[in-house]
């Protein structure tokens, strides 16, 4: 699936209200609506001017929603489907957010990672080699994947208020806009 529009974006966005399976059987203390906008608030705090940092908090998860049960391949199916219309830097981000996990989990022996995570982790390739390790952190985006990966983990506070899908609207807009300004043709 590709999306061609932040209206599409948000449709899907909204779908995940109620989304709150694990793959084991159990249950997210978030749904995935509610863990999107944890991460985004997360970000935008720290980040405050990287809004494509926060953009990529908000939609790393929606490969659950594009294809329920796939661990594996989650963050490459949400990847693959803003990059249309995000573009490569927060498709990147997004592809990586699984990476980032598998690096913090080999970094801080599997210390980095929420209870709920780890059994999945083991399906997603487990903690990274030494080797894996030291090519994660050449790339550019290593940095920015783990501060993504760090703010994933922490937006998981049942009760919390993290405002509401229609405030990222337009920073949705902004950074479609300035992706179909410089002329991406993916
Ligand atoms: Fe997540």
């Amino acid at each position: 699936m590709r999306l061609r529009s932040v209206e599409e974006l948000m449709d899907l966005l909204h779908a995940c209200r109620g989304a709150r399976n694990v793959p084991e059987g159990g249950i997210e203390p978030v749904d995935l609506h509610d863990h999107a906008l944890q991460t985004a608030a997360l970000l935008r705090r720290s980040h405050p001017a990287d809004k494509e940092l926060q953009v990529a908090g908000l939609v790393h998860d929606i490969g659950r929603m594009l294809r329920p049960g796939d661990d594996a391949g989650h963050a490459d199916h949400a990847a693959d489907a803003v990059r249309p219309l995000l573009g490569e830097r927060v498709s990147r981000l997004v592809r990586l957010h699984v990476a980032a996990k598998r690096y913090l989990a080999a970094a801080t022996r599997g210390h980095g990672t929420s209870a709920l995570s780890a059994p999945v982790l083991t399906r997603q390739g487990g903690p990274m080699t030494p080797a894996e390790a030291a090519a994660f952190e050449r790339d550019p985006m290593a940095d920015d994947a783990v501060t993504l990966r760090q703010a994933d983990e922490a937006a998981k506070v049942a009760g919390l208020d993290a405002g509401v899908l229609e405030d990222w609207r337009t920073v949705l807009e902004l950074v479609a806009a300035r992706h179909a300004r410089l002329g991406a043709v993916d």
